[in-house]
């Protein structure tokens, strides 16, 4: 990749600015009250791809928000590229913990980000990571150095489980054709340290109910007569990890892959400060499965938590009520062998089974996902650990990682190849969180890297 350095240093200010416009539209998939604006971007995307030297791009309607696909292919004799992105974030709540406007993006220096770093919603997860794909491209088409055929496909419902582009990936195999997936929306172990990520958790996502009294009632007039639908909730997901924080939904370890001692030696490596990691959370303590190291709780265990608890009174004041209802939701982050279908059953029978009586229990599947891992000898990994060591002076490390992208394993399944995580993110980044922000040293490495991935994958096909 001749010249890839200079091109980059010539027109960062216009890629900055570039991925900042995009990062104006607040494309809250979750939320139909942005619907015009999710709309919007999908339209940005496509106007993106082809700038950037895309032949075809579309808009392909769906039930929900559209997938943006664009291609150029050079010769069918080579290997194609998918590129898989999205262009859809997280709602941005709550607001008032937000330094700057989470849609009005703004350059800001940090400690980790001396050259400065975009703050918005979607900087890093996923527009900025998308992005550098759509700038790499930009560079190997005007450079004439795209060594191969790409395809991208662009979606606007990730953050609400992809359901739609399932349906699309199905019903277009032959269209998706390609040789690797290749994804940005993951992180790496830290600016100086590059990793490829080899892991993905699965994920069940429910929602439960619990009903007491038909009406809200006085808790004097009836606190102590009746079950309390927020005590009872509170008891019963209480008792879903034991006293080594291990969960208690019986058959739910059942698949869990046990690793190697010589695997978890292996993880081990991956460097990790465990009072960093404390500082910056402002925690005294980590806190999970006895048995099993930080780095091992958040990747190779599976994790039950409550993302959500709501019910009664919680306005202002107080006001003394037992409320007929309680609520909250459940994710679930499972392991590769886990089979998420499974574990919703296991979860919907187990969480019935132990409401005393006195109330009743619904339990409302969400959405969920398969797990993912992938070997290190493919040839996709094989490439972008050449490409890593080419721009990083570094041989990536293979991490696992505990976050979920459910789509990943159908894409095997339906496409039947293997997908290559690289990550440029940051566990500091605030993905989901207020303050998200991206790097702009990761933003400019990672359209470094991607287009050696594009020629060493070229290269290692041939053999
Ligand atoms: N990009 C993230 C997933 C991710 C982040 C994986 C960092 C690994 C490292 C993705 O956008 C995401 O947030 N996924 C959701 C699942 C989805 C079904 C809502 C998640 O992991 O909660
Ligand atoms: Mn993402
Ligand atoms: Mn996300």
């Amino acid at each position: 990749m001749n010249n890839i350095q200079p091109y980059i240093k010539e027109h960062k200010d216009r890629f900055v600015n570039e991925l900042i416009e995009l990062l104006k539209i607040p494309s809250i998939s979750a939320d139909s009250a942005y619907k015009n604006d999710v709309l919007k971007t999908a339209d940005a995307v496509k106007t993106s791809l082809e700038k950037a030297g895309c032949n075809t791009v579309e808009i392909c309607k769906t039930d929900g928000y559209p997938i943006v696909y664009g291609e150029k292919i050079i010769d069918k004799n080579l290997p194609t590229v998918l590129v898989y992105g999205h262009y859809d974030v997280q709602p941005p709540d709550p607001l008032n913990l937000w330094n700057s406007p989470p849609f009005e993006p703004v350059i800001k220096t940090t400690e980790l980000h001396p050259e400065g770093a975009i703050f918005a919603r979607g900087a890093c997860d996923d527009k900025g990571q998308m992005y550098m794909h759509v700038k790499a491209m930009e560079f190997m088409t005007t450079t004439n150095q795209l060594p191969c055929n790409v395809k991208f496909m662009i979606e606007g419902e990730e953050e609400v489980g992809s359901s739609n582009l399932a349906i699309f990936v199905k019903n277009n195999q032959e269209k998706l054709k390609n040789d690797v997936i290749l994804i940005s929306d993951t992180g790496m172990i830290a600016k100086d340290v590059p990793s490829i990520t080899t892991g993905l958790r699965g994920l069940s996502y429910v929602e439960v109910e619990v009903t007491g009294p038909n009406r809200d009632l006085h808790s004097g007039l009836y606190g102590g007569a009746v079950a309390n639908p927020i005590n009872i909730l509170a008891k019963m997901i209480a008792s879903l990890h034991d006293e080594n924080n291990r969960i208690t939904i019986p058959g739910f370890y059942d698949k869990v892959e046990e690793l190697s001692k010589a695997e978890r030696a292996e993880m081990a490596k991956a460097p990790f400060n465990s009072e960093n990691y404390k500082k910056a959370l402002v925690i005294d303590a980590v806190y999970g499965e006895t048995g099993y190291t930080t780095n091992e709780r958040n990747s190779i265990r599976p994790t039950l938590d409550v993302n959500g608890i709501w019910g009664g009174y919680t306005g202002e004041g107080a006001k003394t009520v037992i409320a007929s209802k309680a609520y909250a939701k459940i994710s679930m982050r499972l392991v590769p062998h886990q089979d998420w279908v499974v574990i919703t059953k296991l979860f919907t029978k187990h969480f019935e089974s132990i409401a005393p009586k006195g109330v009743t229990v619904k339990v409302k599947p969400h959405h969920g996902g398969q797990g993912y891992v992938t070997p290190i000898d493919s040839l996709g990994y094989q490439a972008a650990s050449k490409a890593y060591h080419e721009t990083f002076g570094k041989i990536p490390i293979p991490q696992r990682s505990g976050g979920s992208i459910p789509i990943v394993s159908l894409f095997e399944q339906e496409l039947k190849s293997k997908t290559i995580l690289m990550g440029f993110g940051l566990d500091s980044d605030a993905i989901h969180s207020p303050n998200e922000h991206f790097g702009i040293f990761n933003y400019l490495k990672g359209i470094e890297t991607i287009p050696y991935f594009y020629k060493y994958f070229t290269e290692l096909s041939k053999y």
